[in-house]
This record gives structure tokens, sequence and C-alpha cells, in this order.
């Protein structure tokens, strides 16, 4: 890996074995972006990768030429307002009401590792050899105002981290209206753009179009990073499948609003900006102040959708979570929240851990409605201390019996929000996030605590640490209930209220690095009505999340399957549940709902004891499985196989590192009578090694399995057959693959 910067010709060339960044000081001073893609060779001069031609009647920078025009150059730190018509990377509106700027190179440096981002989370290096990172100094000179943007290149993989600081050098305060943290000008048009989008219950949709002339873009003004939109985007060439061909994956590491969008103009160049939603954010830089946006991240592969993904799970796996749990497996759970809902007593609580402790299940968490007057959604959200008519030990009773019984214990809170029906809200009706004079729109009957206040934080933080201080809780639940309204502070004056939404999600921040702080060994779940907060700034904190509310293993296919894009299995939280499940009073065997769920951290959301002793035998052997196999299958490397956005089957494998073992999910929505023969292309695997497959004991060499394909065509074939339970729909298997010899 290297920063090269040619001094003559003023180009920077970051580059490591795989990957090639190429940007120059243009004639006028701004950045101007040359190249990013797979690693060529270096020249001093690449000017002519500017493709500045004239062009009759544009607006250009130099007068009598009529070449440079900032409408069709591809930049850096682009703004609006001298030339390019695009939407710009920055906005900066000054004390005359001017929102022109332009920023110019002034200076460089280039250091070995990667700065930390104040606050916020970021990728990171635990050895300084594993990246580099240029910072380039730019100004405008005319308001004061410094921008230093940061690109961090890792010795391995194609992948960059980029970010910005404003800081305000000047005489007079300055308003941030735009501060996106990645502009990439790509020199065509010719992708299809990928995003991962839904609503609640119905997450990470994979959903694809052809890029075309004009603004296409997903983000989310609710607060969080949302159940609609995910912040991660992949352009890809059109003929780009998981096995090959390029593709640009582009992450945000932040869980607030954000705006990610493709921007074609008139002569086909690509404009893909990242960062937070300009239209719910201002910044007020008074002098001497500095503004740091969030980190983007973006990979480059020509190796397919599946590169892709390895190189997203293995930096957000190793280098964006952190801590205790961040390589270790994670604990088998069982969650009370579908099996009781409201309505349990200490006891019954009991008798669900004791069934899943005879199980083989590690860890018991008790979800919603211990604290407060929590009998309903109505009330007690804000008094994190438990309810001692319900509870009548508290929790730290309840969890020194659930670690009598040999299991850890773990606890769900809500910690941003409050019900009017709370001690709380109560003593402090003016903490929430409301518009004065005007009515206030409820979530779930629930408010908006106003996180953008340190006193806020700290009174939650307070009960929350007097519980974990007290009690033997070694999990967390962290739940995000309803995005945001009326976002509105008491706190600050009239010309700060578009920073609220920026500055409550920092106060969120603030509150898990202290949480993980002073509890390092407590493992942290996050989740937001299941997934309306699964990004990549969680999961610096939190290294799993709640997938989804819906728990039927048929929905989970396409959700995992979404996630997987992105996010590393050991951060898909996943669960077997009851059937008929409660989202889609579907019946799927209880086979099939493990067999999606070992493709996660798992665990069981329902009350063993309702099982029959058959069903139990069967619980007992899958968690078994999953304490041989969940090393290989939480941290493997990870391949998608077959799409459940494309047919009626799905299958995806997990191979260990050495290539000894993988595990092969397969699945198959509705039965067919008669139907087609079936095989799977296996990927990952050592073609030299001889493997015994785990369901009918047969041999393959690994290039066969890559090859011709592993057999998964079945015996139904409109009869029973023989000795052999006959397959129905919702029929899957899981394959382990052994190399022997
Ligand atoms: C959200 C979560 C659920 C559960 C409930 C409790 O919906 O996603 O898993 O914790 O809250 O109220």
């Amino acid at each position: 890996m290297s920063i090269i910067f040619h001094e003559k010709t003023k180009v920077f060339h970051l580059q490591n074995n795989a990957i090639s960044y190429i940007m120059m000081v243009l004639p006028n001073g701004q950045m101007g972006h040359l190249y990013f893609g797979k690693k060529i060779h270096d020249r001093e001069d690449f000017g002519d990768l500017l493709e500045t031609a004239p062009r009759p009647m544009s607006s250009c920078t130099f007068e009598g030429n009529k070449s440079f025009s900032l409408e069709h150059i591809k930049q850096e730190l682009p703004s609006y307002g001298t030339g390019d018509y695009r939407s710009p990377a920055v906005e900066v509106r000054q004390e005359n009401g001017s929102r022109i700027s332009s920023f110019q190179y002034h200076s460089h440096h280039v250091g070995s590792g990667k700065p930390k981002l104040p606050g916020l989370p970021a990728t990171y290096v635990e050895d300084k050899a594993e990246a580099e990172t240029l910072v380039l100094d730019l100004y405008d000179d005319v308001a004061g105002i410094w921008a230093e943007a940061f690109y961090t290149i890792f010795a391995e993989g194609g992948v960059i981290a980029r970010s910005v600081r404003y800081i305000n050098k000047g005489s007079q305060p300055v308003q941030l209206s735009r501060a996106m943290s990645l502009c990439l000008d790509l020199p065509d048009c010719e992708y299809d753009w990928v995003q991962f989008s839904g609503v609640w219950a119905r997450e990470r949709h994979l959903k694809s179009r052809r890029l075309t002339m004009g603004i296409q873009s997903v983000g989310s003004m609710r607060g969080n990073s949302s159940h609609e939109h995910n912040p991660f985007v992949i352009l890809k060439r059109p003929d780009t499948g998981e096995r090959h061909g390029e593709a640009i994956g582009f992450s945000f590491v932040y869980s607030g609003n954000f705006l990610m969008q493709a921007e074609v103009d008139g002569h086909d160049n690509t404009r893909v900006l990242v960062g937070i939603h300009p239209d719910t954010f201002e910044w007020q830089l008074g002098l001497k102040e500095s503004f740091q946006t969030p980190e983007a991240v973006m990979a480059y592969t020509d190796l397919g959708l599946n590169h892709l993904s390895q190189a997203f799970h293995k930096l957000f796996q190793k280098r964006l979570a952190r801590g205790y749990w961040r390589d270790r497996v994670r604990p088998i759970l069982i969650n009370n929240w579908e099996a009781t809902y409201f309505d349990f007593t200490e006891e019954k609580l009991v008798h669900i851990a004791e069934k899943a402790k005879e199980c083989g299940v590690e860890l018991f968490v008790l979800d919603d409605g211990w604290f407060g007057a929590r009998s309903s959604d109505h009330a007690g959200l804000g008094d994190w201390a438990a309810n001692k008519e319900r509870l009548a030990n508290g929790i730290t009773g309840l969890a020194e019996r659930i670690e009598g019984i040999g299991m850890k214990f773990g606890l769900w809170f809500e910690p941003e929000m409050v019900n009017k029906d709370s001690d709380l809200y109560r003593s402090h009706p003016d903490w929430i996030l409301q518009v004065p004079g005007r009515p206030n729109t409820h979530g779930r009957n629930q408010f908006v605590l106003d996180f953008s206040r340190a006193e806020v934080v700290d009174c939650i933080y307070e009960m929350m640490a007097k519980i974990l201080r007290e009690a033997k809780v070694s999990y967390i639940k962290w739940d995000m209930n309803r995005s945001i309204t009326e976002c509105f502070s008491q706190a600050y004056g009239p010309k700060q209220q578009g920073e609220i939404f920026h500055r409550y999600i920092l106060g969120v921040y603030d509150l898990y690095e202290r949480l993980t702080s002073e509890f390092p060994e407590v493992l942290f779940e996050s989740c937001a009505s299941g997934g309306g907060r699964f990004d990549p700034g969680i999961l610096y904190y939190a290294p799993q999340g709640w997938a989804s509310d819906n728990s039927d293993a048929v929905e989970r296919m396409k959700i995992q399957y979404g996630t997987s894009m992105c996010y590393p299995i050991s951060s898909i939280g996943s669960h077997v549940s009851v059937v008929p499940n409660h989202q889609m009073f579907r019946n799927t065997p209880l086979h099939t709902r493990a067999n999606v769920a070992y493709f996660g951290t798992f665990g069981y959301e329902l009350d063993l004891n309702k099982l029959t002793e058959e069903e139990i035998e069967e619980v007992k052997g899958q968690i078994a499985f999953m304490k041989e196999y969940r090393s290989l299958l939480q941290f493997g490397t990870f391949y998608r196989l077959k799409s459940p956005f494309e047919g009626n089957e799905m299958a995806w494998m997990a191979v260990s590192e050495d290539k000894k073992t993988a595990v092969v999910g397969w699945y198959r929505i509705l039965n067919a009578v008669n139907g087609a023969f079936t095989r799977v292309k296996l990927e990952g695997l050592c073609g030299e090694f001889c493997y015994e497959n785990s369901q009918d004991g047969s041999k393959h060499y690994g290039d066969e399995l890559m090859n011709f394909g592993l057999i998964t065509s079945d015996a139904t074939a409109g009869q029973q057959p023989e000795n052999q339970a006959p397959c129905t729909d919702y029929e899957s298997r899981i394959y382990v693959l052994k190399a022997i010899g």
C-alpha cells in the first residue's frame, strides 16, 4: 500500500495490490477526481483522465478557455454556484447570505494508520501498518473555512474510508447546510443501482434498477437509518453477478438521517454522494469551531458481489466492531418476548429459562415489561427500575436465579424513549423533542427523549448503569421503537435547531460509549422495532443487531440474504420462533426455522415448555449443532449461492478458513410435484480436497462441487417415498462438508 504524490503534476495516487484511487489539483486549485478501480500502473501525469473538452455552451472558469468547465469535471469536494450544476458535496451559508464556496488545495500530509473520529463511530486499525491516511487541507479564503479531507486506504482489499472536517478559521460565523462525507465522480453510467429497502418486518430487500440521467437516491429523515432504506448501496455493472464482475459498494458509518444518491449528467458522468441528509441538517460553525462528518466507506471489486460482501464483512467484523465480543462466538439465547409479551411473572420466566437450560441454551433475555408501570406499551418507558409487583426480587434477584440455573442473564432497554405515563416524564416534561405550541406526534404511545442534551443522556446512563452495577447482566438488547418527529430541542436557540438530529445521534453514541466502556463484557444487541437501525454506526458499539421483528423463516430468508450483502453473519440476530408464526401466521417446519437462524447469532423466541418431547429432542440437536459449527457460521467466509429474490430456492454457505469444513444451507419455499433435478454450484472450497457430505455420506472433490454442483434434488415425485418422510413446502437442508484424508 502506498500514497504517492507527484509534485510536478500535483497528482495523488493511493494504491494497494487491489485498487488505485487517483486525483489531482485542478488548474483552478480545486481537487479533481481521476480514477477509482482496479489497480493500475502509476505515472507522473494522469491529467488526460480529466477528459476536458470544449463544450460550447458550458459555464467555464477561465476567460477565453472553453475547455475547463466544472460542469463536467470530476471532482472531490464540489460546491454549487461556480459552474457545477450537479448536487454539491458541501454548502456554506455565509454572513452576507452567499452560498457560493470553492475549496482550493493548500497542502497535504500522509500518515500511517488512521486517526479516530471524535465522538463518532469509524473503522480503525490495530497496527499502523494496516492503513495509510492522506489528509488534504483545502480552504475557501473568502469564507475563511478550511476542509480537511481524509482518505484512508487499507493495506488489503479494495476499501477506502473517507470523511471531512470543516474548520472556521475566518472572522465570521457560517452555517454548514450540507456536509457530505463522500463524493465520487465516475466517468460513465453503465451501472445498476442496488439498494436494500423495505418497511417494518420486511427490511433490506434487494432492489435494483439501471442508472439513468437524473438523480436516484435512498435516504432517511426519520432520525434513525430506518427500516425503509439502509445506508448501503451498490453500483454494479449490468452483467456483474455474485461470482464475477465489477461493483462498488458504498456504506455510511452513521445511524441517523442519511442520503445516498447517484446523479447522472447529460454526458453520462455519475456523481455519487454519501452523507448526512442535507434536508434535515444545518450546523452553525462559529469562530475556531470545527465539524467532523461521519465516515463513508467504499469498496471496489472486479470479482462479483460475494467478493464485495466479504470485503465489508471482514472490515466491519474486525475493524469496525470492537471489544470483548468482537471475535467471540455469540451465546445461544432465549428471549421471552414472543413467549409472553407483557404477561409474565418471575416464576413464569424462570420456568422458561429452566427448560431452555435443559436444551443447552446459554443466555436468558428478559424483554420489554420489567420496569416502572410497564404492563402495556402505554406506560413506564423512562423509569428504568424493576417493577416490584411483577418482579418481587428485582432484576438483581431474577438475574441471580437465572445464573443459579447455570445461564447468563440479559435485559431489554429502550433508553431513548419515554411514555407520558412515567415518573421521568412527570418530573421532566421538557425533556422530550417537541415544538413549543404545536401538537406532538407519538409513535407506539411513546415520545423521544432529547438526547441532544447532556443532562438527559446522563440521567439515563445513571439509571442503566445502576442496574448493571447491581445485577449480573451479561447482555443488553437496546431497542428504539419509533421514528423521530417534531425534532426541536428546548435547550438550543433558533439558529441551532437544524443541528438537533445530528446532536441526538451523537448523544446515542455517547451513551453507548459510556456503557460499553464501563461494562466491556456486556454483549449489546441493537434493535429498532426489529431492523430499523441496522447500520455500521451501531455496529461499532453493538456487534449484533435484531435483524427484523419478522421471525417467520421464509420471510427471514430474504431479510437475512439482503442483510448479508453488507453485514457480517455474526451481526445478524436470528431466532427460531413458534408456529403459527406471530407475524405471518405461517407454519414452517422446526428444522427450516433453525436452518435459517443458524446463519446468524441464533436463539429462540418462544416458550420451549410448549413443545412436544419429540420437538424438544430436535431443539437439543439444533443447539448441539450450532455449538459445534457457530464459529464457522459466524466467522467463516460466507457465500450467497441462490437468491430468494429470483426464484423458489435459496442457498448460501460458510467455509472455514482452512477450507476443510463447509456448511451449506439449501431452502425451497414451495414444493413441486415431480420437480426438476436441482443442484447448487458451491464456492470457496479447495478443488483438491475430497469432501464427505453429511446428508448421505457421499464423497466428492471440491472442484466437482464447485463446477457440477451439489445435488439438491429430492425424492418427492408425486408419491410418498419409501422409508423417507415426504418433503413439504418450506423444505430445507443443511449439508456439512468435511474434507477427508
Ligand atoms: C420491538 C422489538 C421486539 C420487542 C418489542 C418489545 O418491537 O423489535 O423484539 O423487543 O419491541 O416491546
